[in-house]
């Protein structure tokens, strides 16, 4: 039986429960899923790849046929690597979709075997976004119903570093 595999590529800095539960539906859909964190050096993330890779594994532990890696370089590549038969997105809103459209045409244009797969993560995480959580995290704000434990303690951990020097 030929084994579907997807990509599910993402900044992931830090991984949220929007991101998990486009995991666990696409973990449905798929054979396997690979949790493919970004190491791109265009952005200066809070967390290195190795960390979101062990917060994502520690995440996802419970779903068998996942896997979490990170890739450097061009998305399509790696997936043809892979040899996924899809890239995973998620859509939180409409306003997401006219960059995502974008990012998917061009993956295509780049490599006609690379489709995307849009998913709508539940309602109630329409609103979350990685951004937002190291705001109101850095101003203590609560964001416990947001994100998993694991990430709550690293960016607890990673802001009381930042004020102590
Ligand atoms: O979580 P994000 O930040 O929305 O993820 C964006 C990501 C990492 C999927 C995108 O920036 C990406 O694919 N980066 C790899 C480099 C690449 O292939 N760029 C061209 C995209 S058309």
């Amino acid at each position: 039986m030929i084994e579907r595999l997807a990509i599910y590529p993402g900044s992931f800095d830090p991984p949220t429960n929007g991101h998990l539960d486009v995991v666990k539906r696409a973990a449905q859909l798929f054979d396997k899923v690979i949790v493919a964190v970004a190491n791109n050096g265009a952005k200066q993330p809070m967390f290195t790849a190795q960390e979101r890779v062990e917060l994502l594994t520690e995440c996802c532990a419970e779903i068998s046929n996942v896997e979490v890696d990170y890739f450097s370089g061009l998305l399509y590549q790696e997936a043809r690597k892979l040899g996924a038969a899809a890239v995973v997105r998620g859509l939180r809103a409409v306003s997401d979709f006219e960059w995502e459209f974008q990012m998917a045409l061009m993956n295509r244009e780049l490599d006609r075997n690379c489709e995307t797969v849009f998913l709508m993560p539940s309602p109630k995480y329409s609103f979350v976004s990685s951004t937002m959580i190291k705001e109101i995290s850095a101003y203590g704000g609560d964001i416990s119903s947001f994100v998993p434990e694991c990430v709550m303690n690293a960016l607890k951990n990673r802001i009381k570093k930042e004020v102590e020097v």
